[in-house]
């Protein structure tokens, strides 16, 4: 029994994906991700199911990211080990023969980001936010966030998202072709439904013929051969004092004190 995974079928082949975690915003914890993991690895087998729309609960947030609180006294193994099931559940929606949307009305940041980024396209209303702000607490993108992000938006305007922390409105998201569109709040699903429904009219044989050869085309700058080095390069800031740093701060609901290069 899923305590933070919930699926819903919508019709024609169409099923939605709920996150549910509303007083945490929705954030990663080991156990959603590994309920995630396993529910994808069903969906990815359902012969039933065509297009999968991701989403978050509530009002406030898609995904808010990993779950700091839980990430903040990981050790070195422990974040290694973290870092690879988010990538595990990220491979999992790039590559299953299935149609993946991200639809995201409020906050997608950090490893909420890295899910929508994972998912074949981004559907996102004027509310929502997207940003990677691990930097500013002691650590960076650990669910291969950096490399899908400069995909879309190219090397240096990552490199300043990623720098930065800063958090980008619809608006802006569309400007830098992360979502084709500003979705209105009302009616937001409804839309993302009905985008849905119109994919999975199409053959779906000829639908993933497409999504297989566009993922080789960007698998040429892929993350396969970067996970390994992404995991070492998260799970290696554990060791330092900017990560402990950084963590508390936010769990303390304070500024942080970062000492410089750990
Ligand atoms: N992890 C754990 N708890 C989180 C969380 C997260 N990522 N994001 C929000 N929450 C919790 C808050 O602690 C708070 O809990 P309490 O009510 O118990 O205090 C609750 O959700 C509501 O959050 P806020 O009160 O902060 O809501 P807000 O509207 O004032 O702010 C926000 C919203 C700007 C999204 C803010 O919550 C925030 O900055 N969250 C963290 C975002 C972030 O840094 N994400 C990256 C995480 S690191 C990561 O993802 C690493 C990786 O790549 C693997």
């Amino acid at each position: 029994m899923n305590k933070f995974i919930f699926t819903q079928a919508l019709g024609s082949g169409v099923w939605q994906l709920t996150i549910q975690r509303e007083a945490a915003l929705n954030a990663l914890s080991i156990q959603l991700l590994e309920e995630l993991k396993s529910k994808l690895e069903a969906i990815a087998k359902d012969e039933s199911i065509r297009v999968l729309i991701v989403r978050g609960s509530g009002e406030k947030a898609f995904v808010a990211g990993a779950d700091i609180l839980e990430m903040q006294n990981m050790t070195r193994s422990e974040a290694a080990r973290f870092s690879r099931l988010g990538h595990e559940v990220c491979l999992l929606l790039e590559q299953m023969p299935k149609v993946t949307i991200a639809a995201v009305h409020g906050f997608a940041l950090g490893g909420g980001m890295e899910l929508a980024l994972a998912c074949d396209f981004i559907l996102g209303s004027e509310k929502a936010q997207f940003g990677l702000p691990e930097v500013s607490l002691g650590v960076i993108p650990g669910f291969g966030g950096t490399i899908r992000l400069q995909r879309v938006v190219g090397g240096a305007i990552a490199k300043q998202l990623v720098f930065s922390g800063e958090r980008i409105k619809a608006v802006e998201a569309r400007d830098l072709g992360l979502i084709r569109q500003v979705i209105p709040q009302e009616g937001f699903f409804d839309y993302v439904g009905a985008v849905a429904l119109k994919i999975a009219k199409h053959s779906l044989g000829a639908v993933i013929a497409a999504k297989k050869l566009m993922n080789e085309f960007e698998e040429s700058v892929g993350i396969h051969p970067k996970v390994d080095a992404e995991v070492h390069r998260f799970s290696s800031l554990f060791e330092g004092s900017d990560q402990r740093e950084g963590m508390a701060a936010f769990s303390e609901k304070r500024p942080p004190r970062f000492k410089g290069l750990n």
